[in-house]
């Protein structure tokens, strides 16, 4: 069993990764909380259905009452609505504030659930179990909640730390494909941020050849966690370090609200993001057409994209709205080398629009 400890304010946790961990689920919640009975397991049909039973029994084992709560899935139920809904069964089936809510499914689950948890009865405890690649790499470290609002992505939101999370790469045997591959864009992200080996390591792999290797997945899940904690971990509250995380979310989640959260998925959209992020990057001098070459041929290599259907302007319109735009500036994240990023604020917006519309009209990027 690896642990990676997450070292947050105020209450630092354990990240626990491990084939089977999800038997153990009971124990683990049993050590974390001795006195605790009743566990509420948010999840969605699916993964009820395919790892419901796992979890359950092992719940049971240590005698806890597990109930289950299932959401609608998919991106465009991750709103207040479903919240209400979630919560709303919590308050009828007499819940407390020794509840302990376990998010179990992949981001859009464990972004639902701890905002439901960080808000019910004022904050019950949460537990991250997450089911999806990137849930596993990214969405269920960082103690970061939310819901989207028409308007975009994530606009309503939370900070509420998890107890600790729970990684079982065997879960990921069921997923699809094109989840697997959603997945891998987040933990290339993590690479191109800030770990140059990581992203040697994943380069010109097809989405398949990774998969079928869990020894190189293990190895990845735990370069991208370790790194995400320590960003974290030293940037809590997202004032400034931890926005390089967002590389590729700028447009990326710009590319999900403009298609109203149906045509990509949430990895899709980052790594169109990323792509667009590296081209704005060459084009303004701050990284060389070498190293640009190789972050948008390692993105590429991974799989096909669904293509870009969206308008330059039409998106430059949401970047306006977005919230990470503090002083009415469009912020990006652009990589410099392999494994650096810088934040800028002053990238021409004519040129925003044209990289868009480039790589709308060009089927080679
Ligand atoms: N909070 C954060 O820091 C953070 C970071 C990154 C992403 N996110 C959020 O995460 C969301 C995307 O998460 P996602 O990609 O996991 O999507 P998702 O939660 O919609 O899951 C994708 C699909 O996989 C299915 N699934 C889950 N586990 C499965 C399994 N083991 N076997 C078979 N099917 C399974 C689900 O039923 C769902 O249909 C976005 O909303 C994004 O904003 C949050
Ligand atoms: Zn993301």
């Amino acid at each position: 069993m690896q642990k990676i400890s997450v070292k947050v304010l105020p209450r630092p946790y354990v990240l626990m990764i491990d084939d089977g961990v999800l038997n153990q689920a009971g124990s683990l919640l049993r050590q974390e909380f001795p006195k605790r009975s009743r566990v509420v397991v948010v999840t969605v049909p699916r993964v009820r259905k395919l790892w419901g039973k796992a979890l359950s029994d092992s719940l049971k084992k240590s005698n806890f009452a597990p109930i289950f709560v299932t959401l609608p899935d998919g991106e465009r139920h991750k709103t207040i609505r479903t919240v209400e809904k979630a919560a709303e069964q919590l308050a009828q089936l007499g819940c407390d504030r020794q509840t302990v809510v376990v998010a179990f499914g992949g981001g859009v689950v464990g972004d639902t659930a701890g905002l439901m948890a960080s808000l019910y009865m004022r904050g019950v405890d949460f537990v991250q179990i997450p089911t999806t690649l990137l849930a596993q790499v990214d969405a269920s470290i960082g103690g970061k909640t939310g819901v989207s609002l028409r308007s975009g992505k994530n606009l309503i939101g939370t900070f509420h730390q998890p107890r600790m999370v729970l990684v079982d790469p065997e879960v990921l045997k069921t997923l699809p494909d094109r989840e697997f591959q959603s997945g891998l864009y987040e933990s290339l992200k993590c690479a191109a941020i800030g770990d140059a080996a990581l992203f040697s390591a994943m380069e010109g792999k097809p989405a398949q050849e990774l998969r079928n290797d869990a020894d190189a997945v293990r190895k990845m899940i735990i370069s991208s966690v370790k790194f995400k904690s320590k960003i974290v971990a030293t940037d809590t509250h997202e004032n400034d370090l931890r926005r390089v995380l967002n590389f590729g979310h700028t447009i990326g989640h710009a590319l999900e609200a403009e298609s109203a959260y149906r045509r990509f998925l949430h990895g899709e959209a980052v790594a169109w993001g990323m792509i667009a992020a590296t081209r704005l990057a060459a084009a303004t001098n701050r990284i060389d057409t070498h190293s640009a070459r190789r972050i948008i041929n390692a993105i590429r290599a991974v799989g096909p994209l669904p293509a870009i259907t969206a308008r330059g302007k039409n998106i430059l319109q949401l970047l306006r709205a977005d919230k990470k735009n503090a002083d009415g500036l469009i912020h990006f994240v652009l990589p410099t080398r392999i494994g650096r990023v810088e934040i800028v604020n002053d990238v021409p917006e004519t040129l925003i629009v044209a990289v868009i519309d480039d790589l709308r009209n060009s089927t080679e990027v």
